[in-house]
């Protein structure tokens, strides 16, 4: 099967989403419940979290959740992050808590994360919600593999059986990912930079689900003929030009969508999802509250 890849459309995939629970909030509100409230906390000025922030606030806002930000300066002591996490625990008028990472160097992320209220982490990232996720428990699920399982349920339905790859082993998305795709009875690879002969393990997969931050580094030529390509990447390179940069993602997209079946494009791929996935969270932070 050549030159045939179909294009998964993650932002149509995203806005179904989005409806659904923009109506979902609309019913809460008719039942006399207030609207979802998010936390975002934003610490020192990454460019990438200002906008990943601003896209997620202003989604929240067209799905009728109210977002409270809370921005502050690369210089704030470990200490006073931790004191604003544990207020917003108490606070009953937050449902959802998201802590913007990466972090300043100088505050330990691992212990912010730990802090967030395991009822209002919407991120998915504590490790009372990783145990969960890892035993098969409900709980809260990370949005960038929760939407990468979304798109590949509605393009293949059932992947019960079917062979499947991630590659890289983050807590944010490889890892979850793995779990995931375990629970769904896919038969899991984790591959990562130790890993000998990736082309060959990629090779054997039904399923690839790109996750390791360099950019086009999966080849065209390692795809099993008829496979499902899901790209987590979003690098920024310089244009052919010269001149400005484009976005691209862990896959070389044109080779890898002559032998693909499906394939998500970078943007408008994987990165939607993950937003439609934080309201689906928050919303269902806001059910248990
Ligand atoms: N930084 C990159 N991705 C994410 C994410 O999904 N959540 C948070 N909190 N920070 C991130």
């Amino acid at each position: 099967m050549t030159g045939s890849g179909q294009i998964i459309d993650g932002k149509a995939h995203a806005a179904r989403l989005r409806a659904d629970i923009a109506q979902a909030v609309i019913a809460r509100a008719s039942a006399g419940a207030r609207a979802p409230a998010l936390a975002v906390v934003l610490v020192g000025d990454d460019p990438a979290s200002h906008v990943y922030v601003r896209n997620k606030t202003a989604a929240c806002r067209e799905a009728g959740i109210t977002s409270i930000e809370h921005r502050r300066d690369a210089t704030l002591p470990e200490a006073e992050l931790l004191a604003l996490v544990q207020q917003l625990n108490r606070d009953p008028a937050v449902d959802g808590i998201l802590v913007q990472l990466p972090l300043p160097a100088h505050i330990d992320s691992a212990r912010i994360i730990s802090a967030i209220s395991p009822d209002k982490d919407v991120d998915g990232f504590s490790p009372v919600n990783a145990g969960r996720l890892a035993t098969g428990l409900d709980g809260f699920v990370p949005c960038t593999p929760l939407g990468c399982l979304r798109l590949l349920q509605s393009t293949l339905g059932d992947i019960a059986g079917a062979e499947a790859i991630v590659i890289g082993r983050s807590n944010i998305v490889g890892r979850p990912m793995a779990s995931l795709l375990i629970g769904a009875s896919a038969t899991v690879t984790v591959a990562h930079s130790r890993s000998r002969d990736l082309p060959g393990l990629v090779r054997r997969a039904d399923i690839v689900i790109a996750a390791v931050g360099r950019p086009e580094m999966v080849r065209g030529s390692w795809l099993k003929p008829g496979c499902t390509v899901i790209d987590v990447g979003i690098n920024r390179v310089p244009k052919e030009s010269g001149e400005g940069t484009r976005l691209v993602g862990d896959v070389a997209f044109a080779e890898a969508a002559e032998v693909a079946a499906h394939i998500t494009p970078v943007p408008g791929g994987v990165g939607p999802m993950t937003i439609a996935c934080l309201l689906e969270n928050t919303l269902k932070a806001a059910s248990l509250q």
